[in-house]
């Protein structure tokens, strides 16, 4: 029997993982839950785990869910870790947003100066978990969600020194919910091979016979087929003459790059309109309806509403890949790992986000191949910047810091590089012991 521990069990994403693990308890047996959160958490922990208990209370299986505030408590004899916290709550990640639009640039909680101090926040913690781990239980496996997911299991691997850690998001697992009918296909006839980074992949896809479809799927989606875009992603569509030369289907992220004006400019009206704002305030309209429903003791399934989140369905991301690995299942499955070559243009011992066959092992990169210059200079490009960040993060070198901002794409060098790091700085103090 196998046993669970959720760091930042509070998260309103946390009836989503239950879901799953309901769903594969044959192949997955579950013991027991350990939900984990801090003080600033507890309420939201105890809402969310009293409805946890209930989804299994409906469900044939015999699962107790408990709840600490102490993670040292949680964690002896545990299997698998789960991590999705989010170090600041909702409004650390609203200043990630509002203090760079303030400046003109990008606020967004994955990409630019926001994402880079979400990393700044996010990497000492959870290089504490892994420190804890190491002690209470050396044999768990480590699966990251919490974002920049990247990032923070590159983080885990090369400072923490851990390397039973597996990155993952949602993303591709939308994009292979939706694209297949696009082309008429179900995913199982398919197969899919993606590479690059966490929030800034590519990938391919061929049929049955090995004959490449791509092409087919791009063409689809510009007749307005629905391609699995995550709900958090305003749908500026890129050029197709980009993308027919490309040969590669980008992720939603790319948006930010690839059509950046745009993508800035619908930020910046979103942040200006008091009746609209960042994307983090209206996600706490959200979830604060769902911790309503969450109240609800007769509500013992996952609620529709929780598909309004950019994260919808990571749990197919979660479960699977937990599941794979207890019961050496080598499915395919796209993770963040480490490259092992699977991507040439980037070193073997850095983290990619790519396809993989998971079992008892762990992950085992596809190998993808060399990228052509677009996209392995935007590559090199990103990667470079995230070991920067990393850098900064695990240091508190300001010049570090300075670096990765000057190096970001959603940061134009200058003055204002370094006022929005300062004020940045400033905001998050709090979280920000090692600067
Ligand atoms: P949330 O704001 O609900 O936070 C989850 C919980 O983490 C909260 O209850 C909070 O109290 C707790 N927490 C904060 N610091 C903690 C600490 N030091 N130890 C333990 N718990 C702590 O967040 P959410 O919106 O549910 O998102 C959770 C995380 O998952 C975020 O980092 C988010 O970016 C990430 N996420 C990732 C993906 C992906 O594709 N990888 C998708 C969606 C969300
Ligand atoms: C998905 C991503 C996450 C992202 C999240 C935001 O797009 O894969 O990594 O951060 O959704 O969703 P939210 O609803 O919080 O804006
Ligand atoms: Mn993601």
């Amino acid at each position: 029997p196998v046993k669970i521990v959720t760091i930042g069990g509070g998260s309103s994403y946390t009836p989503e993982l239950m879901e799953g693990f309901i769903k594969r308890y044959d192949e997955l047996p579950i013991r027991e839950i350990w939900l984990v959160d801090i003080e600033d958490g507890k309420e939201k922990m105890e809402i969310v785990g009293a409805m946890a208990q209930r989804m299994w209370d409906a469900s044939p299986y015999d699962v107790k869910v408990h709840m600490t505030l102490d993670r040292r408590e949680a964690l002896p004899g545990a299997d698998f870790v789960t991590t999705q916290f989010r170090v600041g709550l909702l409004n650390a990640r609203i200043k990630d947003e509002r203090i760079p639009f303030s400046y003109g640039m990008l606020g967004q909680e994955t990409n630019g100066a926001g994402g880079i101090f979400k990393a700044f926040r996010t990497i000492p913690v959870i290089l504490g978990v892994v420190e804890d781990m190491k002690e209470l239980c050396p044999d768990a496996w480590l699966i990251n969600f919490t974002n920049p997911s990247g990032m923070v299991t590159e983080a885990v691997m090369k400072y923490g020194k851990w390397d039973k850690v597996i990155g993952l998001c949602n993303v591709p697992v939308g994009a292979m919910m939706k694209e297949p009918e696009t082309i008429g296909k179900t995913l199982d006839q398919l197969t899919y091979k993606f590479a690059g980074l966490n929030h800034f992949h590519w990938h391919k896809v061929y049929d049955e016979n090995g004959k490449e479809v791509t092409q087919d799927i791009i063409d689809a989606m510009y007749e307005g087929k629905d391609g699995g875009l995550p709900a958090n992603i305003h749908d500026i569509p890129f050029f197709k003459e980009q993308l027919d030369t490309m040969k590669m289907i980008p992720c939603g992220y790319h948006r930010y790059y690839y059509r950046q004006q745009e993508m800035l400019a619908h930020g910046l009206e979103e942040y200006s309109d008091p009746e609209v704002g960042t994307r983090g305030q209206q996600v706490k309209q959200t979830e604060a309806e769902l911790f309503e429903l969450y109240k609800d003791p007769n509500l013992d399934h996952k609620p529709e509403q929780l598909a309004k989140r950019g994260g919808a369905h990571y749990s197919d991301a979660a479960c699977e890949t937990i599941a794979s690995i207890y019961s050496n299942a080598n499915r395919h499955i796209v993770v963040t790992t480490k490259n092992n070559g699977a991507v040439p243009d980037l070193p073997a011992d850095c983290a990619v986000e790519v396809s993989a066959y998971i079992g008892s092992t762990g992950a085992k990169a596809i190998a993808f191949g060399e990228l052509q210059p677009a996209e392995k200079g935007w590559l090199q490009c990103m990667k470079n910047m995230e070991h920067c960040v990393e850098a900064a993060a695990v240091t508190g070198d300001y010049g570090m810091a300075l670096q990765a901002f000057i190096l970001n794409p959603q940061i134009p060098s200058g003055e204002n590089a370094k006022r929005v790091l300062d004020e940045l700085l400033l905001a998050h103090k709090k979280y920000l012991p090692q600067f």
